[in-house]
C-alpha cells in the first residue's frame, strides 16, 4: 500500500520542524527564547476565561455550521467599528484563520488552478495549497523595498488561464508589512482586468505602529470580489481557541464555504461564546495598550538587531515579525545549531529559517523570521545571544 501523492507532498512547517531539536536542548537544562512562532505571551482576556468557566449549557453540543449567530451579531459590530460593514449571513465562523484560507482557496479553484502570492509568505499557505491540489505562483518581494508590491506589470505577467485569484496578507506575516491604499487599489484593478478573486488575510488588523490598515472591504469595486480571512488568535492572543472566519459579499462564494462548514459540522462552540464574551467586554484601551507593548518590543529587537554586523533588516511596520538576512549561507544548519551546540549562560534562542516562506527554490537561505513575542527586555537579551551566535559559528566556519 502506498500513501498518496499529496501525502508525500504535504510540507513539514518550518517553524515546527526544529521542536525536536528543541525538546533536547530543554532536557540538557537549556532555557530556551522560542521566537520561531507567532505564539503571544500577552494573557488572554479575563473575558474569555469567565466565559469558558460559567459555559451555561449541560450538554456540549454541535453549534450552527456557520457559526453561534449571536457571535456573528458581535463580530458585525466590530467589523463596524472597523468600517467594515458587512451582515452576519456574510460571515462564516471557522475552526482558525487556517480552516478560513483553505475554504478561501476551495471555494474558487480547481485541482491545478493557481493563485498568486508575493514571498515570503505565511509558510503554511504552502500546505494549504498541497491539501486543496493547486498551485501557488509566487511573487518575490524585495527587504530593500520593504517588501512592498513589485509593479503593475510584474505582477499581471505571472497571470496565466489557470490564475484564479490574488492572495495578499497585511499586516503581513513574515515580513511586517502594511500594504498602503494605493497598493491595494493596484491589486483591485488587476482583479477587475483578468477577473480575479482577491484573498486577503487580515488577521493582524490591530498590530500597527506606522500608517493604517487597509481592509479589501473598504473598496466598493473588491465588495464582490473579495474575500477576507480573519481570526481572533492574535488579536485576542488566544491560539489555541481556533475561531477564524471568512468574510465575504459574494453569496456564491458563502454558499458554498457554508456548504464545507456543514461537511465538517460546527466550529468549537464554547470558544465562540467566550469569543463573543470578549467582544461584549472589550475595554476603549485594549487595542491601543496591546499595540503600544508590541510597538516597543519591535523597537527594541530592531535596536539590536542593528547592531549586529551584516544583518539587513527593514524596521516593519505591523503584524509581530521581523525578517532579517544574516552574514550566513545555511541558516536552517544554523537556525539547528542554535539549538544543538550553542548557549550563553545556560540559554538560546529558537528562529524559524527563511526558505520555508518562500514558493521559489533557493531564496531565503540567508534569511530568518523573528517573532517578537516576548517582553521587551527577553527580546533585548535573546537577540544579543543570536548576535553572540552569529559571532561563534561565523568564527567556526573559517576554522
Ligand atoms: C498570516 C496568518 N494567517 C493565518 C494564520 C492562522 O491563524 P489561526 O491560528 O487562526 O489558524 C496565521 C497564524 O500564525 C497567520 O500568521
Amino acid at each position: 500500500m502506498n500513501i498518496s501523492d499529496r501525502a508525500k507532498a504535504m510540507p513539514a512547517s518550518p517553524i515546527r520542524k526544529l521542536l525536536p531539536y528543541a525538546i533536547e536542548a530543554r532536557k540538557r537544562g537549556i532555557e530556551i527564547y522560542s521566537l520561531n512562532i507567532g505564539q503571544p505571551d500577552i494573557e488572554t482576556p479575563q473575558s474569555f476565561w469567565n466565559a469558558v468557566h460559567s459555559y451555561p449549557a449541560k450538554v456540549l453540543a454541535y453549534g450552527n455550521s456557520q457559526g453561534i449567530p449571536e457571535y456573528r451579531e458581535w463580530l458585525v459590530k466590530y467589523y463596524r467599528a472597523n468600517n467594515i460593514n458587512i451582515n452576519s449571513d456574510e460571515i462564516i465562523v471557522t475552526t482558525g484563520g487556517s480552516e478560513a484560507v483553505m475554504f478561501a482557496m476551495l471555494t474558487v479553484t480547481d485541482p491545478g488552478d493557481n493563485i498568486i502570492v508575493f514571498e515570503p509568505f505565511y509558510t503554511n499557505y504552502n500546505g494549504y495549497a498541497v491539501m486543496t491540489d493547486i498551485d501557488l505562483i509566487p511573487i518575490t518581494t524585495e527587504p530593500e523595498q520593504g517588501y512592498h508590491l513589485p509593479p503593475k506589470d510584474v505582477i499581471e505577467s505571472k497571470i496565466n488561464e489557470r490564475t484564479k485569484a490574488i492572495f495578499i496578507c497585511s499586516p503581513n506575516n513574515p515580513t511586517g508589512t502594511v500594504l498602503t491604499k494605493r497598493e491595494i487599489e493596484t491589486i483591485a484593478e488587476i482583479a477587475e482586468k483578468h477577473n480575479l478573486f482577491v484573498i486577503s488575510d487580515e488577521v493582524y488588523r490591530e498590530f500597527v505602529y506606522e500608517g493604517e490598515h487597509t481592509s479589501i472591504l473598504h473598496f466598493p469595486e473588491l465588495l464582490q470580489r473579495g474575500i477576507m480571512v480573519d481570526s481572533i488568535s492574535k488579536r485576542f492572543s488566544s491560539c489555541g481557541a481556533r475561531i477564524g472566519a471568512v468574510i465575504t459579499k459574494n453569496k456564491a462564494v458563502m454558499d458554498s464555504a457554508v456548504r464545507m462548514g456543514q461537511a465538517r459540522l460546527c466550529p468549537p462552540t464554547i470558544e465562540q461564546y467566550a469569543a463573543q464574551s470578549v467582544l461584549m467586554q472589550l475595554s476603549d484601551d485594549y487595542f491601543e495598550k496591546m499595540v503600544a507593548e508590541y510597538k516597543q518590543r519591535r523597537d527594541i529587537t530592531y535596536e539590536e538587531l542593528m547592531k549586529i554586523p551584516g544583518l539587513i533588516c527593514k524596521k516593519p511596520a505591523g503584524a509581530f515579525y521581523i525578517m532579517a538576512k544574516l552574514p550566513i549561507d545555511n541558516v536552517e544548519k544554523f537556525a539547528k545549531y542554535l539549538l544543538t551546540d550553542f548557549s550563553i549562560d545556560g540559554k538560546t534562542v529558537m528562529v524559524a529559517p527563511g526558505p520555508g516562506f518562500y514558493a521559489t527554490d533557493g531564496l531565503g537561505h540567508s534569511e530568518i523570521r523573528i517573532a517578537y513575542v516576548l517582553e521587551s527586555e527577553k527580546m533585548r537579551k535573546a537577540i544579543k545571544i543570536l548576535a553572540k551566535a552569529i559571532e561563534v559559528y561565523n568564527g567556526k566556519q573559517q576554522t
